[in-house]
């Protein structure tokens, strides 16, 4: 389709290609919940216990949920509440819950994304021969509980890349930005895999993950536990609940196969999430980090790894935290774009 026949489609823009929305799609899906929250949940709730678990509520609630969501949202070509009001005006509520959910989130990613950006820092300081910052010391909850400063300024920055991004409007800024940025993200992540099973003593990392033990699952509190925080995971890690799959949608062709893209954003999401299971957890067999050290794993295990990397050892630290930056932006734009499509709908009057 040429630029002009596009903008007489929609008003409100349109992405490029399918291919472009896929990758926004999925850049969404894959964020801070896949890097740093599943590995965490995964070591504190049962190992493979919980991937299982995980896998079932991916293939048999997030794909069908991501296909509704899809649906309603290319359907009406609105954003959440625009979407339900297009149904019932009775039902515009469930799109202000989506938009109010969407927006508190974005205060605790954005603070997340704004800790990656403080230990990316951290590493080029380092790389620029500035030594000190890549701080093995600066643990998750020193971070979040002390270092007052930083929050606010990487707080700031990281408010400020999502902020400039989104101005780009849907083709020129979301897009654009996450055709490169996912595919780097999924290549870089294969090398530290690689390189972390390396490591003498990682191989336990594998069989915690990979051999089968129910045992987390034998009781009914513990069946319980482990079903709520996969279920909680899954519906985190697939954008899905606040509109943000529905917004999406809105922005898509309407010969486009939502049946696939259903299949593919989940199949993706779910591969980077075992690919940082595989990352993180044998980088904790090998350092003797617990798996059930709960939030600050991604960042205690990484950390050592990196330092311990020897000459490299600044750069790939660099380079990863800077892509789970990229990872935690392609997210948190999602959410941003929630809300700014409500507001864009309201303008021209079609929400
Ligand atoms: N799926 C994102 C992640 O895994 O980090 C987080 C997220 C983005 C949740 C957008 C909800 C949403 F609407």
């Amino acid at each position: 389709m040429d630029q002009k026949s596009q903008h007489m489609e929609h008003e409100r823009g349109s992405w490029g290609s399918n291919f472009g929305f896929l990758m926004a799609a999925v850049g969404s899906a894959v964020g801070l919940g896949n890097i740093w929250g599943f590995p965490y949940k995964m070591g504190r709730y049962g190992g493979f216990a919980f991937l299982i678990v995980y896998l079932l509520l991916v293939i048999f609630v997030g794909a069908v949920v991501m296909l509704g969501e899809l649906t309603i949202g290319r359907k009406t070509g609105l954003g959440a509440v625009g979407a339900y009001g297009a149904f019932s005006k009775k039902h515009r509520w469930v799109g202000y819950i989506g938009v109010a959910s969407a927006f508190f989130l974005l205060t605790f990613y954005n603070v997340l994304g704004g800790l990656v950006m403080r230990y990316m820092t951290g590493f080029l300081l380092e790389l620029m021969g500035v030594d000190g910052f890549s701080g093995q010391e600066m643990s998750f909850w020193n971070y979040i509980l002390h270092d007052y400063g930083s929050i606010v300024f990487f707080n700031i920055l990281f408010v400020v890349c999502n902020i400039v991004i989104v101005m780009g409007g849907i083709q020129s800024g979301i897009e654009k930005f996450t055709t490169v940025a996912m595919p780097a993200l999924f290549f870089m992540l294969l090398f530290v895999i690689i390189y972390i099973a390396t490591l003498p003593g990682a191989g336990e990392g594998f069989i915690y993950m990979f051999r089968p033990n129910w045992e987390p699952l034998s009781t009914a509190s513990g069946f319980f536990e482990v079903v709520r925080v996969a279920a909680g995971q899954m519906f985190f890690s697939l954008s899905l609940g606040m509109g943000a799959m529905i917004t999406y949608g809105s922005y898509l062709d309407k010969k486009e196969d939502l049946q696939k893209n259903a299949i593919i954003i989940p199949a993706c999401d779910t591969l980077i999430a075992i690919m940082a299971g595989m990352a993180v957890m044998p980088a904790c067999a090998a350092y003797g980090v617990d798996y059930a050290s709960g939030p600050g794993l991604l960042f205690s295990s990484m950390q050592q790894v990196f330092i311990n990397m020897g000459e490299f050892g600044s750069f790939v630290g660099f380079m990863f935290y800077f892509l789970v930056f990229i990872a935690a932006v392609t997210s948190s734009i999602s959410l941003l774009e929630v809300v700014c499509t409500y507001r864009i709908d309201a303008a021209i009057d079609k929400g």
